[in-house]
């Protein structure tokens, strides 16, 4: 396991996982075009680390967990199972029955208490061999990455925050980026739904400044541990000092009374203040397009601490996949084992990239009793950050969830629109950009298990028109809806299989701005020749028909499952173009990232 982030470049690059360049490059947008490219190369390309950056002393690096390899290098690994295989040993202790057992379960009590955090014994913490305080602070010291060409400014990507529970006095570290304002000013871009938002509430109330800390650069373990959703009050340096089998080694800040990691390249420490916001943002986010302007807290950075020559740590997020897919990958994997504590009826589950964490879950379930896959998709919706899902599929316990084949098949197959769907409304995160209101909307439940006796019967499968092969599809859509550009049957090679229960066709349409897009559906589904297919679903123009994952990530992050579901009879449209007021969508709509 790696004592800090330097060590772990080092075994990067001596498992040719590292591209090092070293021609000059600048953090305005070049590094993060660098790193767009290399991020969508196959399996994730190599990690970088941009020697000569320009107007900074400062290497870069990025991309360091952009792969499979990479990300199970960094959490000391082989395969990403191996980390829930080890939670689920520690969370089948139980109370010894008898002493032989006590004895048996020693040498794990023993190891547990290894992974506590400990603090830093000796003189000065390397994160502190160069120590700004006060006046001397300026963060235009940093090769802080300006990401996105439509970004509000420079952004710290990959910042571990640090905060302390004014309440009950427990650590929180989190993941939220900093917008740079000027040279000793940043944005706190905690979600409301994260523990640093609710800590913040706590000094909020009592009136008093919040100390915050960030450390930039740490052992990859810790990094990656900022960004798992552990519950509130439950230590995430306890899970970094899990994952790499050793503690987490803490030193005192100099001007706050937060610990930090000792081996951090950076510290930046300071405070929010209760009652202060600005408006920071857009920023280029891991949905792929530029999530919206809104306040958020202030940090004033007191001191900047950091080691003899530094390295600067950042990602890249946006369009799918990108660095942090592979650190969700990981999330996904640990989680399982502590999912099924809470829900042992869960076999697995896969959040697919194009669903960029949120937004889609399939789940197979060992179903026992007629409703059980409602229940256990109500039940996800209230576990965690697993209740920010828009979609939630359910599958049964001997489909793989990962297998898209298999899921695609019951779709065709055996989905029924009238009665496999389950609706409902909740919170949604922040990034979605779907629903009319922010942070809250509506919901989808898809429930692709086999019936039980009691549960209402699928309708049956027969009534499907059969498909005529010769004709001129997308002419005979032109001919009545001349604003359609483009159109695929989807999934034909699955219905294969057996009688299709669905038939599903995807149109793209260059709808007039006075048009909704509800109004183009309806006018499709009264087509004669479309009158095969029973899902149609709408697609922006510019979408290309034959891409797959690309249709699957505008479905996931532009549908509202209640206004953009239409059903027309027994037959459905499926919205997933860009919406506008036409559509009675008065949010803004955010841009989609693209390099110039
Ligand atoms: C690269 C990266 C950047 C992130 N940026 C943010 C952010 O700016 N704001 C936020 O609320 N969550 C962000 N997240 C997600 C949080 O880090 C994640 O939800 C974490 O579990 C939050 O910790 P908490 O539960 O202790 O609040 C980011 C995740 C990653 C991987």
């Amino acid at each position: 396991m790696y004592k800090n982030l330097r060590n772990f470049i080092d075994h990067l690059e001596k498992n040719g996982e590292l591209l090092i360049v070293d021609r000059e490059v600048s953090p305005y947008l070049e590094i993060s075009k660098f790193t767009d490219r290399e991020s969508k190369k196959p399996r994730g390309g190599k990690a970088l680390l941009f020697t000569h950056v320009k107007n900074s002393d400062v290497p870069v690096a990025t991309n360091i967990f952009g792969s499979p390899r990479r990300i199970c290098m960094a959490l000391g690994v082989n395969h990403l199972d191996e980390l829930g295989a080890r939670v689920h040993k520690y969370l089948n202790l139980s109370p010894p029955g008898s002493f032989k057992d006590a004895f048996a379960m020693l040498p794990m009590a023993l190891e547990a208490s290894r992974f506590f955090p400990r603090a830093f014994k000796g003189k000065t913490p390397p994160c502190q061999e160069v120590v700004y305080k006060g006046a001397d602070v300026d963060l235009s010291r940093l090769p802080i990455l300006h990401c996105w060409p439509r970004d509000a400014g420079p952004f710290v990507t990959l910042p571990l925050v640090f905060t302390r529970s004014l309440v009950t006095g427990k650590r929180n570290m989190g993941m939220y980026r900093l917008q740079v304002f000027d040279k000793n000013t940043t944005g706190m871009h905690w979600h409301i739904h994260k523990d640093g938002s609710h800590f913040f509430n706590e000094y909020r109330e009592a009136g008093c400044r919040m100390p915050v800390s960030v450390a930039i650069g740490a052992d990859p373990a810790t990094t990656y541990a900022a960004t798992a959703p552990m519950p509130r009050g439950v230590d995430e340096l306890l899970l970094a000092g899990f994952i790499r089998k050793k503690p987490v080694v803490m030193a005192k800040c100099l001007t706050n009374d937060l610990t930090v990691p000792a081996e951090a390249e950076f510290v930046l420490e300071g405070f929010v203040t209760p009652g202060e916001l600005r408006r920071e943002g857009p920023f280029g986010d891991h949905t792929g397009y530029y999530s919206l302007a809104d306040d958020y807290p202030v940090f004033h950075v007191t001191a900047v601490t950091h080691r003899e020559n530094p390295v600067y740590s950042a990602t890249l997020v946006g369009p799918p996949p990108m660095e942090d897919c592979y650190l969700a990958k990981a999330t996904e994997r640990l989680f399982l084992p502590m999912l099924q504590m809470v829900m042992p009826e869960v076999r697995d589950y896969w959040l697919p990239w194009e669903g960029v964490f949120h937004n889609i879950v399939v789940v197979s379930l060992d179903k026992e009793f007629p409703g059980h896959a409602q229940k256990l998709i109500s039940g996800l919706w209230g576990q965690g950050q697993m209740s920010f899902c828009k979609v939630i599929t359910v599958v049964d316990k001997e489909i793989n969830p990962q297998d898209t084949a298999a899921v695609i098949d019951l779709l065709v197959g055996r989905l029924d629109i009238m009665t496999d769907l389950t609706h409902a409304k909740g919170i949604l995160d922040v990034l979605d950009h779907s629903s009319p209101f922010a942070n809250f909307g509506a919901k989808l439940g898809i429930d692709l298990t086999r019936r039980f006796p009691g549960e209402p019967p699928r309708s049956r499968r027969t009534s499907l028109p059969s498909k005529d092969t010769g004709v001129d599809l997308i002419g005979r859509i032109k001919d009545r809806v001349p604003e359609s550009i483009n159109c695929r049957h989807l999934f034909e090679d699955r219905e294969s299989h057996g009688t299709p229960a669905n038939r599903f066709l995807a149109v793209s349409v260059a709808r007039p701005d006075n048009k909704s897009s509800r109004e183009t559906g309806r006018e499709l589904m009264d087509i004669p020749a479309l009158s095969p297919f029973n899902i149609v679903i709408l697609f922006d123009r510019e979408i290309d028909l034959s891409n797959g994952s690309l249709m699957l990530w505008k479905v996931f992050n532009n549908v509202d499952p209640a206004r953009d579901i239409d059903f027309v009879g027994h037959r459905v449209v499926v919205n997933a173009c860009k919406k506008g007021p036409a559509d009675g969508h008065d949010r803004p709509w955010p841009d989609e990232l693209t390099f110039d």
